[in-house]
């Protein structure tokens, strides 16, 4: 199936200084109108090295309730395994066309693969991006079919990126158990455990003529438990506050954390799911690497029990992973 890249109409429309109907957005989404200029928003940027843990979780924990997205630094990955991982989706992004269409999405691949969101937003509008999905761990969870093989050291460079955020990602969900008065393991293994999915989404946002008038990425909450961000140099990620959006400012090699709808549920309602939503640059290139931590899709996700009582009366359905995407892809209640 043939199907129109954004990269391709972007390279169009450089020519034409105008964009596509499908992708100006109505007035209450334009970016131009709805964004705070001006000001930009300073997320709580963490100290992941700090060896005073008390601090960590209070940190952790009140970002996740006021915010629900805060920055790390002195992560523990290196500088060179994210500058490679960002190398490499380059690499992967600007091959030509045909290279990239070996992986593309197919109606029996599921989300992974190279691919541009075909289904229409509500109103009939799209975002100015392409993406790449396929998981990166667990081993059992990776189809390789859906990794590029070009750039070589692809795969080299995703492995190692994998394995450095295992750590990071378990860090995390300790200092939110702690930060919600359970135990260390409890808000992991609510999230599957061992088996929790890393799914990993490259977005690549060509410049657009028009940045005044499209999204990359409309506004969402993240269906993951966690997501786990890096962008390229170029800003663009935005977070609804106080009825306005306004631009993150990004930290160079910082870690952007998310707090996804299944920590909101988890933690019914304590920690926040932020919106969020991009925009795009006239004259430059923007990638993310967002991975997104999920529960495998038969895995159920409701309200941890003892966080649920009589003051405290359980705000959400349980239910399994997969039949939570269902709903949220098809704009079905939960
Ligand atoms: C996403 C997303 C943000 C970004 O892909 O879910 O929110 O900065 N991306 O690209
Ligand atoms: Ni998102």
């Amino acid at each position: 199936m043939e199907v129109d890249r954004v990269q391709a109409i972007a390279s169009l429309s450089k020519q034409i200084d105008t964009i596509p109907l499908e992708f100006i957005r109505s007035e209450n989404e334009q970016p131009a109108i709805t964004t705070l200029h001006g000001v930009v928003l300073e997320v709580p940027v963490i100290d992941l090295s700090d060896s005073d843990e008390e601090k960590l979780v209070e940190l952790i924990a009140g970002a996740s309730k006021k915010w629900g997205i805060f920055q790390v630094v002195n992560h523990g990955i290196p500088d060179e395994a994210i500058s490679k991982l960002i190398e490499v989706g380059k690499e992967f992004f600007e091959l030509p066309k045909e290279e990239k269409e070996i992986i593309a999405k197919t109606p029996e691949s599921g989300i992974e693969g190279y691919g541009t969101s075909l289904q229409k937003e509500i109103d009939g509008k799209k975002g100015w991006v392409d993406h790449l999905f396929h998981r990166i761990w667990p081993p059992s969870a990776i189809n390789y079919k859906y990794w590029p093989k070009n750039p070589p050291s692809y795969r080299k460079a995703n492995e190692e990126y994998a394995e450095k955020l295992r750590d990071v990602s378990d860090k995390l969900f300790k200092y939110l158990s702690i930060g919600v008065g359970l135990e260390g393991h409890e808000m992991k293994a609510a999230s599957g455990g061992d088996d929790l999915i890393y799914m990993m989404k490259i977005n690549y946002y060509p410049p657009c003529p028009r940045p005044d008038l499209a999204l990359g990425v409309v506004a969402h909450t993240d269906m993951s438990s966690l997501t786990i961000l890096v962008p390229n140099e170029v800003q663009g990620l935005q977070v609804f506050r106080d009825g306005y959006w306004y631009d993150v400012k990004y930290i160079p090699n910082a870690l952007i954390i998310h707090i996804g709808d299944q920590i909101e549920i988890l933690s019914n309602g304590k920690y926040k799911a932020v919106l969020h939503r991009t925009t795009v640059n006239k004259e430059k290139t923007r990638m993310s690497w967002p991975v997104f931590l999920e529960p495998p899709p038969e895995h159920e996700v409701g309200p941890i029990s003892k966080l649920v009582n009589e003051e405290n009366p359980s705000k959400y359905k349980s239910k399994k992973f997969k039949d939570y995407v269902y709903c949220k892809l098809n704009k079905l209640p939960q």
